[in-house]
């Protein structure tokens, strides 16, 4: 982590305007509905801050925390939620957020899961899509950013649990 060495990817600036462009895109296709937003734990967290304050439809929130076994950056499919939400989904317009959209597992499971509780709609707005790095076929209905591949961190993405605080979206250029 101490020599670790990146390289801005996206200025908290572009974030900016792209997180204020999904809140109007979202708030045009959910308008005059009431939005149950279920951000992913714990790196959606700082997304889905900036995101509800951008939206002009109401909104209410809980989170989930998924783990998946195996270690590090690498996820190896086995995929468990942690921390389920605390609120009754039948029926209403769930969107659920997320950092970033990888081997696409962590979502297929969650999307699954939460079908199964009869929401009335449910989507997902990643802030990120790493589109080549699919293990599963994962299509985010919201997408802020698309990259190829490569470890990113910063605005609530972390590396060992470090760098979420950072402001802006780095690239690790020495992994
Ligand atoms: P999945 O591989 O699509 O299941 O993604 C699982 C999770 O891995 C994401 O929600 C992120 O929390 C984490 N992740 C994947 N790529 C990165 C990255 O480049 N930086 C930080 N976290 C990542
Ligand atoms: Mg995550």
């Amino acid at each position: 982590m101490e020599n670790m060495q990146k390289e801005i990817l996206y200025s908290r600036d572009q974030i900016d305007r792209r997180v204020m462009e999904l809140a109007e895109e979202i708030s045009r296709d959910y308008a005059g509905r009431e939005l149950v937003l279920v951000g992913v734990l714990k790196g959606a967290f700082v997304f889905m801050a900036d995101l509800i304050r951008r939206l002009k439809i109401p909104c209410i929130i809980d989170f989930a925390r998924l783990a998946s076994y195996g270690s590090g950056s690498v996820s190896s499919g086995q995929i468990v939620i942690t921390k389920d939400i605390e609120m009754e989904i039948r029926d209403r317009d769930v969107l659920i957020v997320e950092d970033i959209v990888d081997t696409g597992l962590t979502l297929s499971y969650l999307v699954r899961a939460f079908k199964e509780r009869g929401p009335r709609s449910l989507k997902v707005c990643a802030f990120l899509d790493k589109r080549l790095r699919r293990k599963v076929s994962f299509e985010a209905d919201y997408v802020g950013f698309t990259l190829d591949d490569g470890f990113v961190i910063g605005y609530g993405l972390d590396f060992n649990e470090k760098a979420r605080f950072f402001p802006d979206v780095y690239i690790v250029t020495n992994l």
